[in-house]
């Protein structure tokens, strides 16, 4: 268990409310920080705090601009570094460059695992982030780390709304292979049956070519559950095929709500009754459509930053 009066909590400039959020969980201030910007637009960061022998830790969501944010992350943990810290430990509710984490052709970088060394070079001690867009990418970490999920609070969302009686009209559907497992332990925990979708992407980035479901949805109300929506792609077409399927309502759940390009008007279009996320990004006011839904990360985070073992 960490000694919370040893604790400073720094935040970056991406995510501020989160990091409210927990530092109030916590019952701490956040630390005091200066995040500038010069004339030619490069970052200037100053702590003004007396970190000597103190824990600290970094939240930083590198979302969208991912690059900034994590240059942003990068000189804060080196001008906390070179005041003499006990731990530095950086939590990284989104990680940034997550779908690079292998080589598709010959000549590309793995950016996944670029950002893991970048991480390591600045000296962090250990870090914290949340449901990886793939497990692989917890290889590249040369250093302690934490992986955490955000899974029970769709549980309990969804045990909410779910009455026992009306669990015979629901089911999960992964939108694809890779979010089978997590579906089947959300499927699990809520004692509901599970199908999936077989979707193939094209060789062009961020485009999804075809979708197969492979059982009946038919009068079900239906849950997918996935790390994130990027395009939204993947989840459009998918809640478009379980309506042709004739399904009832469709909820989506997602940890991370990238919403990229216009994938805000996609969804609001598109046959979803309910997307529910998290706050691991911070969506901005024109990316809070009626049919979103937020669930807060900061009691699970600041549990993890109680028990964190340094
Ligand atoms: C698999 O590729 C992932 O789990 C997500 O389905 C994907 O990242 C979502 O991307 P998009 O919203 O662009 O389809």
């Amino acid at each position: 268990m960490l000694n919370l009066n040893n604790v400073i909590f720094f935040s970056g400039t991406s995510n501020l409310p989160l990091a409210r959020k927990i530092a109030k969980n916590l019952k701490i201030k956040l630390g005091k920080i200066t995040v500038k910007r010069f004339a030619d637009d490069e970052i200037y960061v100053n702590i003004r705090e007396n970190v000597v022998g103190k824990e600290c830790i970094v939240i930083q969501s590198c979302s969208t601009p991912g690059n900034e944010y994590l240059i942003e992350l990068l000189i804060i943990v080196d001008a906390i570094k070179r005041l003499q810290p006990k731990k530095i430990v950086v939590l990284l509710p989104f990680y940034p460059y997550r779908r690079q984490e292998k080589k598709i052709e010959k000549g590309e970088s793995i950016t996944a695992e670029l950002v893991a060394k970048l991480l390591h070079s600045v000296g962090i001690d250990k870090l914290i982030v949340l449901d990886l867009h793939s497990k692989v990418i917890e290889k590249f970490f040369k250093f302690p780390f934490r992986h955490i999920t955000a899974l029970s609070l769709f549980v309990e969302y969804f045990k909410k709304q779910i009455k026992k009686k009306t669990r015979k009209d629901f089911i999960v559907c992964a939108p694809d292979r890779g979010a089978l497992t997590l579906n089947l332990k959300l499927a699990q925990k809520l004692g509901l049956e599970t199908t999936f979708i077989f979707k193939t992407r094209a060789r062009r980035h961020d485009v999804v070519m075809g979708m197969k479901l492979m059982d009946h949805v038919e009068n079900k109300n239906v849950i997918m559950l996935d790390d994130e929506i990027s395009t939204g792609g993947t989840i459009v077409l998918a809640s478009r095929l379980l309506k042709k399927n004739n399904a009832k309502d469709i909820f989506v759940a997602v940890t991370h709500p990238v919403l990229s390009g216009n994938a805000v008007k996609k969804l609001a279009r598109a046959p979803i009754k309910q997307l529910i996320v998290t706050d691991s990004i911070n969506l901005s006011k024109e990316k809070k459509i009626s049919k979103i839904k937020i669930l807060s990360l900061s009691k699970i985070l600041a549990e993890e930053i109680k028990l964190l073992n340094l």
